[in-house]
């Protein structure tokens, strides 16, 4: 459920794991505006629905018709996975998780050091999932300091690592010297506006700097060229997608699809065959 809705590219993936599967389900993105969302999630429990998406913008409101929710899903103040029960709904948040996986392929991430780009809701539900990841320092880096100054205040209450906050300037070229983990937030060099210059480019990097990019169209965004150019590892942001996506379904079904088969549909639902 979300508004608008229509491009998502959540069916093809679940849907190709359901054929896969061999499973008789289906995945039906639902548009609804926000003054039916209430209603909706009740008819969707009533009409027997197995769980439901939540995406922009109803990812905090939905939290209203929730019977539970986990404790990280309310420290993000965010959910975009429900699932229905006979007595109650359960809310949780796989964003952050999906994220966190795809960074933990490439390095482990307890007691790293990690300069997260942006503040809004993306920031929000990485940063919380890589500190209960064990992380060592989290620095929120962002156009308006105040707003990443914001999210460290919250942060701060409920962890114990180094937390900080910072502007786009000198400090953050400083800060990245030894950073282990960069993650873009921020919608910069996502498509229509792919040469829009990365607020990090490879002078700023060293090659043991993991990138991941959330941005996915295009599949290799300026940062990440960056990033390639410094000789640094990349993640794609397709990955924090596909792994978000695979959580809901394990939530759901209690089964985790391979993960090649939601990635080839992701891939041919942006345009590229694999
Ligand atoms: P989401 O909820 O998807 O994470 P958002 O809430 O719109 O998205 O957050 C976008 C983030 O990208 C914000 O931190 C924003 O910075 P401000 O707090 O200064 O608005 C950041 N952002 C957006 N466009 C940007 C740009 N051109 N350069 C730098 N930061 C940008």
């Amino acid at each position: 459920m979300g508004d608008p809705v229509e491009h998502s590219l959540s069916p093809p993936m679940h849907n190709a794991a359901f054929k896969h599967l061999k499973m008789d389900y289906v995945y039906v993105p639902f548009h609804v505006k926000r003054d039916d969302l209430g209603s909706a999630i009740i008819g969707a429990r009533s009409m027997g629905i197995k769980g439901l998406n939540i995406t922009i913008p109803h990812k905090t409101e939905v939290i209203n018709y929730l019977n539970e929710i986990t404790q990280a899903a309310k420290l993000i103040g965010a959910v975009n996975t429900i699932k229905f029960e006979k007595k109650k709904i359960t809310g949780y948040n796989t964003d952050g998780m999906g994220a966190v996986k795809a960074i933990g392929e490439k390095t482990p991430i307890n007691g790293k050091k990690i300069i997260i780009i942006g503040a809004g809701g993306a920031a929000r539900a990485i940063s919380y999932q890589l500190l209960f990841s064990g992380a060592g320092e989290v620095l929120i880096a962002n156009r308006t300091m105040e707003n990443a100054c914001k999210l460290t205040d919250d942060l701060r209450g409920n962890f114990n690592a180094s937390i900080g906050c910072l502007g786009l300037n000198e400090k953050l070229n400083e800060e990245l010297n030894d950073t282990d983990v960069l993650v873009n937030t921020t919608p910069v060099g996502m498509h229509p506006n792919e040469d829009q210059k990365p607020i990090v480019t490879s002078d700023m990097m060293h090659r043991d700097l993991v990138v991941n990019d959330i941005v996915y169209n295009p599949l290799k965004t300026g940062l990440l060229k960056e990033a390639e150019k410094a000789g640094a590892k990349t993640i794609s942001g397709t990955k924090m997608l596909i792994y978000q996506g695979l959580e809901s379904f394990r939530i759901w079904t209690g089964i985790t699809p391979p993960v090649e088969i939601f990635e080839r549909a992701l891939m041919n639902g942006l345009g590229y065959k694999i």
